[in-house]
């Protein structure tokens, strides 16, 4: 077993100075989008008492290797943004950002999560899968209220 993988992983709430490092992180993941920029949409999660956004540092040297926005709309959790960095994945990161997501969920009261995948990134069906996630049989619909935030999805 590497070095790496006996690294500890800390999960908490990100902080100012973590900013640079979640949007490298993000990027790195393929996450952000032109329609969604990624420093306002931390802004604004981070400005709500219904949302957060998370990240998991190794303890040994303090190195962000993975984050999610966790959130809930009163009724149900979600997650968006989950990431772990491409050097550092299939080590578990994944799995253990999840658990520290839901145990965010369980704390503010909601008892059941849940979150989108973009189609084109199916794949990532399977690592929720292994979780325990099903893929629901609800469709989901949308519709841009603020036109002029509109983007191509
Ligand atoms: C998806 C992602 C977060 C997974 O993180 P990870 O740290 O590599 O995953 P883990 O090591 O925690 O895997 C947890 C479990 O899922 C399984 N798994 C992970 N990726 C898988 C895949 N592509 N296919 C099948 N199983 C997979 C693992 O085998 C593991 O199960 P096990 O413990 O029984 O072996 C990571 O690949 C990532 O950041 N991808 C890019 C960003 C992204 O697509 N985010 C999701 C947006 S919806």
């Amino acid at each position: 077993m590497s070095n790496q993988k006996m690294d500890s992983l800390i999960v908490s709430d990100m902080v100012d100075d973590d900013l640079e490092s979640v949007v490298a992180l993000w990027q790195v993941c393929g996450l952000t989008r032109p329609w969604n920029n990624p420093y306002s949409d931390i802004a604004f999660a981070r400005s709500q008492v219904n949302s957060t956004v998370l990240v998991g540092r190794f303890e040994q040297d303090g190195e962000i290797v993975a984050s999610a926005m966790a959130g809930h709309d009163g009724h149900r959790g979600w997650t968006y943004y989950l990431s772990v960095s491409p050097n550092h994945q299939a080590k578990g990161l994944g799995q253990a950002m999840m658990k520290a997501v839901e145990d965010w969920h369980l704390a503010q009261g909601i008892w059941k999560s849940q979150l989108m995948v973009r189609t084109g990134n199916e794949k990532v069906i399977k690592f929720y899968e292994a979780l325990g996630y099903n893929v629901s049989a609800t469709q989901l619909l949308e519709r841009w209220i603020d036109p002029s935030k509109r983007g191509d999805a």
